[in-house]
């Protein structure tokens, strides 16, 4: 679709355009709970992952732990998680307010706010993140809302723009992350590369996005400046086809690494919001 021709393209973009959901409510699948999930709840989730890239489930059951999101994940394919700096042996990570340590200082363990991204951005090309589980085992006091894209959504509307604005994100010195510089020397070297590319014969998009302003080096081309306000202003649009919601406890979102962001929150001493989040170097098998 990505690499065919236009008469493809324009077929496959309307039916995308078709199939997207309107509205939160269409991505929600009811389940028994993590490794309880019926034939007609599996079938509903992949519908949902056909057409939107994500589902957001809600278990009945609400006892839910590492291993349940690993199991979860196995139902639908996803077995190679990324160990990552801050998750457990497991590669599981429980993402809560963290006060002191090496998660202490990374944003996703604090209560602020995370601007637009895909997980995993920063690694190499051979370990990009294709798919991601966030379960909610607890919420917070108020806030922690976040907000949702289909990567295949944000291509066709800055396509319908510019079709240049996609040349400039397929460039492979498009988007660059210095080097990860701890106290102990380098964590990670610097990576560049695209952000979108493509595989399955050009049937499949992987987008590698952030729109943080320290910390990345975007390729220094006005097509690329203007591609990448073209996206920042999709995402900022309230009517626009960014979907909204709030996990509660014991729901969650499983997606092929969809742009996300989260807004700030607040606990208190009775109540800390606790996600497990598991990533994974597979994508959801839909087929
Ligand atoms: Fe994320």
């Amino acid at each position: 679709m990505f690499t065919s021709g236009e008469n493809d393209y324009r077929e496959w973009r309307a039916e995308r355009l078709a199939l997207y959901p309107g509205s939160v409510r269409e991505l929600l699948v009811d389940i028994g709970g993590l490794k309880d999930v019926s034939a007609r709840s599996k079938a509903a989730i992949l519908a949902s992952c056909r057409h939107a890239n994500m589902a957001i489930y809600t278990c009945r059951d609400r006892t839910a732990d590492r291993a349940a999101v690993r199991a979860f994940g196995e139902i639908f394919g996803l077995r190679q998680l990324d160990h990552h700096l801050c998750t457990n042996d497991d590669g599981v990570s429980e993402l809560a307010v963290s006060t002191g340590g090496q998660k202490g200082e990374y944003v996703p363990y604090s209560n602020r706010g995370l601007s637009w991204h895909t997980d995993g951005y920063y690694n190499h090309a051979q370990e990009q993140i294709h798919a991601v589980i966030l379960h909610c085992a607890q919420d917070s006091v108020s806030g922690g809302e976040s907000a949702v894209l289909d990567p295949r959504i944000a291509y066709i509307r800055m396509r319908d723009v510019n079709p240049a604005f996609i040349t400039a994100f397929e460039h492979p010195d498009c988007m660059e992350i210095p080097a990860n510089i701890g106290e102990q020397g380098e964590i990670r070297p610097p990576v560049r590369g695209p952000v979108f590319s493509y595989s399955d014969a050009g049937t499949t998009l992987h987008m590698r996005y952030t729109t943080r302003k320290k910390n990345v080096r975007w390729r220094d081309d006005a097509t690329t400046t203007a591609a990448r306000e073209c996206l920042a202003d999709l995402l900022e649009d309230e009517a626009g086809p960014v979907l909204r919601f709030r996990l509660a406890p014991g729901q969650g979102i499983i997606s092929n690494n969809v742009l996300h962001n989260r807004a700030p929150f607040e606990d208190d001493s009775l109540q800390q919001r606790l996600l497990y989040r598991a990533r994974y170097f597979e994508r959801i098998d839909s087929s």
